[in-house]
């Protein structure tokens, strides 16, 4: 199963599902590293690794011509899923319709709690006792989406927002690899999953 992921900047996740996907039992390859940043980190990491990368700026585009741009990349790729990994767009209807059931991301919070940004911030201000990460199906709402996976974190006395993300970013690491590596072994009807995520639209 070709994988494609897309990035914005360092790219930990991205290399967090690279690495996994040396192993010999892992069903999925990455095919592509996309980046809406020429200069994101990740890029030359992936480069690095063999890996074909595609980096093209945003800045004075439209959202659906921009998202047009990348799909055809993946596309080229012959990918049948995306991984988001810390890409900081919001994608146009379009594309997100177009990959439908394909396409996951990860999050730094249990979701349905804390979407959009300063995750972790938020939970320690709410005395939480855990924050955590969240995989999930990619819908038209943002971080919405049926969630696939979770991994929460004991927040500790005196942790601040650095200190937390540090830790649950190890736990994203090993949840977004184990998760999409379940996600894309099921044998399941791609009729199926968008028919579900439509019912979770509606
Ligand atoms: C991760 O914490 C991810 O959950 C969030 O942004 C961060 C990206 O980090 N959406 P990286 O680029 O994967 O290192």
């Amino acid at each position: 199963v070709r994988v494609a992921v897309l990035i914005s900047g360092r790219g930990s996740n991205m290399a967090a599902l690279l690495y996994a996907a040396k192993a010999e039992s892992c069903p999925y390859e990455i095919v592509l590293v996309a980046a809406n940043d020429p200069d994101a980190a990740g890029l030359k990491l992936a480069a690095a690794e063999g890996i074909a990368t595609f980096g093209h700026s945003h800045k004075g585009m439209k959202r659906a011509e921009f998202d047009r741009i990348i799909d055809a990349e993946i596309r080229k790729a012959g990918a049948d899923y995306i991984a988001l990994a810390g890409y900081m767009r919001l994608l146009s209807p379009e594309f997100v319709e177009g990959w439908a059931g394909r396409m996951l991301n990860i999050h730094p919070s249990l979701l349905p709690r804390y979407k959009g940004l300063h995750t972790h911030e938020r939970a320690i201000e709410a005395g939480d006792s855990h924050g955590g990460c969240s995989v999930h199906i990619v819908t038209a709402e943002l971080d919405d989406g049926p969630v696939l996976g979770q991994t929460p974190v004991a927040i500790l006395p005196g942790d601040d927002a650095d200190s937390l993300a540090a830790r649950v970013l190890i736990a994203e690491h090993q949840l977004y690899s184990r998760t999409l590596a379940d996600y894309v072994s099921r044998e399941r009807d791609p009729e199926w999953i968008v028919g579900q995520v439509g019912e979770l639209a509606a």
